[in-house]
Order: C-alpha cells, then structure tokens, then sequence
C-alpha cells in the first residue's frame, strides 16, 4: 500500500542500498514531516498511550489495566486499521508498533477523537519488541498489514515474513492464537504463503488465501486498487 503510506513506507527503497546496516532492517528511518495536529497528540496522549521500549517482558494486563485478549500488530503506518480494529474489536487489546514518527502521532491523534482506550503504542522496531518483550504463548493474534513488499530482489532479505522471524511470533502465540497477513503485492504473498504453510506448528484456516476477515477495514487505496483489479490477499493461519 505505497500510496496509503507515503509518510509511513519508504519512499524510496534505494535508501536500503546505505551501507553499513549492523543488522537487517525491515525498515528505513526516514526523516518525516509531523503535522501540527500530530505533535500535539504526541505531547498530549503520548505520555498516556506510548509504551517505552525495554529489554524486559511487558506486563500487560498492568499495561491495559484489564485482562483481556491481546493481539501485536507490526507496522501500523498511519493507524487507520488500527484504530477501526481496535473500536470493532472492543474487548481485545492492541499492542501497535510503528517506527515512523509521523505514523506514531497519527495513531495517537485517532485514539484522542475516538475515545479509544484498547491500543498502546510502542515505537519501536517491533523485531526487537517480540523477541524482548512479548512473553512466549502470550499472545491472542498478530496482524501485519501490507508490510513493505522490498520489490527488488537484492532487498528480499528486508521482508519481514521470513521462517526464522515467523517461528519466532508462532512461539509467542497462544494455543489457538492466530495470524493474520494481508499484502497487495502477488510475489510477497506467494512467499506468505510458502513461508507459513512450512511452519508445522500452523495450519490454514482457508484452503489457500483466506477471506479478509469482517473486522479488517478495506483502505481507501485498497479500494481503489481494487476497482482497478489489483489483488490484495489476506492469509489467516492459526496455532495449533
Ligand atoms: C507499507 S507500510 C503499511 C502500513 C499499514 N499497515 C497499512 O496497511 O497501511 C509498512 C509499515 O511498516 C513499518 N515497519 C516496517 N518494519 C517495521 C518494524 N520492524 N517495526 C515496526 N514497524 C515497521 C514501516 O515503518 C511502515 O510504516
């Protein structure tokens, strides 16, 4: 969804050529314009709303202040999901990570107007909040939307779903915690695919790609991609 996101993706996927990366990032900082309405969100709610990134594992239901099913989602962009989900999905609790700047205040703008109090924010990269902070068999679901498709071949290594990072999430799943992908980028998708359908501690809820599930909003770029006949495909795989 590179439209969609034109603060939140990379705009240009050669910054990823920069040498010197210690490690593989799934992202590009880039430096983003932050509105006016997005700073004051940031000020006002942020001290309520962000989670500080720490090498220690969150206590949720602390975090929440409620007991309640809990689902990571990586790579928000500019929350519009999120916000819809969590407002839908009243009763679960959202634990959203997102590097960009621009998105984090987005987000935090979205939760002031609607009231919502089942999302915390955590702007960091969301690789190191699973492995640090996620306790294992902890989570009720993970949604990643439209993560950055790293179209050229040198970059492939960039995407996030990978074998080893999705063993990782699978180990923080609950028995029976799902995981929900959605891509409009056929190529990722059949990856996706391959990728999840490996794991052996997974199974498809679909016979291949699933339905997109009622609670996950079409975007107003998804649907005009749609009109246009791009695909989009959404998978669904559940822990055993
Ligand atoms: C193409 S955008 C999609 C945004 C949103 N999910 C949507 O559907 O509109 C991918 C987003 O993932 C974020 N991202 C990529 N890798 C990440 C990571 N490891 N941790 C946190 N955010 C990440 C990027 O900053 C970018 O905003």
């Amino acid at each position: 969804m590179t439209d969609d996101n034109q603060q939140a993706a990379p705009s240009s996927e050669n910054a990823a050529d920069a040498p010197h990366h210690r490690t593989i990032k799934s992202f590009v900082m880039r430096a983003g314009r932050t509105t006016e309405g997005q700073e004051r969100a940031l000020r006002e709610l942020g001290p309520r709303f962000l989670v500080p990134f720490r090498a220690e594992v969150l206590d949720t239901t602390a975090t929440f202040g409620r007991q309640a099913p809990v689902v990571l989602e990586i790579g928000f962009g500019m929350g519009d999901a999120t916000a819809q989900i969590a407002q839908t999905l009243s009763d679960t609790d959202f634990l959203a990570c997102e590097v960009h700047e621009p998105g984090v205040g987005a987000l935090l703008k979205k939760i002031g107007e609607h009231d919502i109090t089942n999302i915390r924010i955590l702007q960091h990269d969301a690789v190191e909040v699973m492995e640090h902070m996620i306790a294992e068999g902890s989570l009720d679901g993970v949604h990643i939307y439209f993560p950055d498709p790293w179209h050229k071949k040198r970059h492939h290594k960039r995407r996030l779903i990978q074998p080893t990072f999705v063993d990782q999430l699978v180990s923080r799943l609950k028995p029976g915690g799902y995981l929900h992908l959605a891509t409009d980028w056929e190529p990722y998708a059949q990856q996706m695919l391959e990728v999840l359908s490996a794991n052996t501690a997974l199974r498809n809820t679909a016979g291949s790609y699933a339905d997109k599930p009622a609670y996950r909003p079409l975007t107003k770029f998804e649907n005009r991609g749609l009109r246009l006949g791009h695909g989009v495909w959404d998978l669904v795989f559940r822990k055993a």
